[in-house]
């Protein structure tokens, strides 16, 4: 064999949901609860490039590698696993149907990842770190599946990164099948179907947070009654809504339900016992501050929703940039609480791809 070095790189954007994943109806298989919808937002602003390379030359006793902003990670995960074995055997399906392609997927993976935003943003960055990641190793050998398939894939590293394989607005479908084969991401409309749409990051706290989500959902579903709720009535009725006001480009139906969901989540969240509490006074006041706005304005011009953890993430249309983060200067700009990056945050640079 050689001792060529095949390398492939790649980029994978974040997103952020307006109808919450929030529940494991499978925890091996990460097959979720209910299905789930996000705004994929732009490359420049918030993304994970990865570099994947295999060769005969590095030491076989080396294994696969991952070093994530400069620092070793650890791939004996299950996750992380899952994804290295589903795209090794879609490699060795290729290799035993042409004898002449090099033998990758019994290489070791050397895997390097940097996120272009600080890691200080406080963002969950596994969306797009898991979506790299899959899509570098396709790439690296040489796999033609769509972006569906490697959803299906990276949706078993981290639910939300199968999302992140596609721009523009994204559904998650929830599917029946129980191997999962049937739960995975499509786009619902491109980012250029409504271009005005922008994400302003306001960020409360860079610490991780408390409660993993992995451990946050267990909880959730197994001890909130309101939580059966959600899952049944709320979120279909959210999915309906959501992918209307998409359609129609209707900014303030886009924000009721994008607030309501991240409000129903939240509150499936403080139901649990004992109760988790993601966010925190200062989130309490970004959702006062957002209501501000809207009643300044008579018209609904923000929408807030938040993830597992305390920073708020903004939607608004660039002809309301002056009223949504005028306003959030003037409300927060000297109150307490708000670290340095919600500055950057505040420049009206988080368009979508
Ligand atoms: O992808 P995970 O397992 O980190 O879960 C993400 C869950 C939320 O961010 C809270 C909601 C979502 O749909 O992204």
């Amino acid at each position: 064999s050689d001792n060529k070095v095949y390398r492939a790189s790649t980029t994978a954007p974040v997103n952020i949901a307006v109808v919450k994943y929030w529940g494991k109806r499978d925890p091996k298989l990460n097959l979720p609860t209910n299905s789930s919808l996000s705004v994929t937002l732009s490359q420049s602003d918030l993304r994970t490039l990865t570099t994947a390379s295999c060769s005969a030359a590095f030491p076989s006793s080396e294994g696969d590698s991952l070093v994530i902003n400069g620092e070793p990670s650890d791939v004996s995960g299950a996750r992380t696993q899952a994804c290295f074995r589903a795209l090794r055997s879609r490699r060795a399906a290729l290799e035993a149907a042409d004898p002449n392609l090099p033998k990758l997927s019994q290489l070791s993976l050397r895997l390097v990842s940097e996120n272009n935003f600080p890691t200080a943003a406080g963002l969950a960055s596994s969306a797009a770190g898991f979506a790299a990641l899959v899509r570098a190793v396709a790439d690296l050998y040489g796999l033609p599946d769509e972006p569906r398939e490697l959803s299906r894939i990276a949706r078993q590293g981290s639910g939300s990164a199968c999302r992140s394989l596609f721009g523009g607005y994204v559904a998650w479908r929830a599917g029946s099948a129980a191997d999962g084969s049937d739960s995975l991401a499509e786009q619902v409309a491109p980012a250029a179907h409504w271009p005005e749409m922008r994400a302003l990051v306001l960020v409360v706290s860079a610490a991780r947070k408390g409660v993993s989500s992995s451990s946050g959902m267990q909880q959730t579903v197994g001890t909130s009654g309101l939580f059966a709720e959600r899952v049944a009535a709320v979120v279909p009725r959210h999915m309906d809504a959501m992918e209307a006001a998409i359609r129609d480009r209707d900014f303030a139906a886009f924000a009721e339900v994008t607030m309501r969901d991240s409000n129903s989540f939240h509150a499936t969240c403080a139901d649990t016992y004992p109760p988790i509490f993601y966010m925190n006074d200062v989130s309490r006041a970004a959702i006062r501050a957002v209501e501000a706005i809207n009643a300044n304005a008579g018209r609904t011009v923000a929408a807030y929703t938040f993830d597992a953890g305390p920073n708020a993430v903004v939607y608004y249309l660039e002809q309301d940039t002056e009223a949504v983060i005028g306003t959030f200067y003037h409300v927060l700009g000297d109150m307490d609480g708000w670290k340095a990056p919600v500055i950057q945050g505040l420049k009206p640079s988080m368009t979508l791809d």
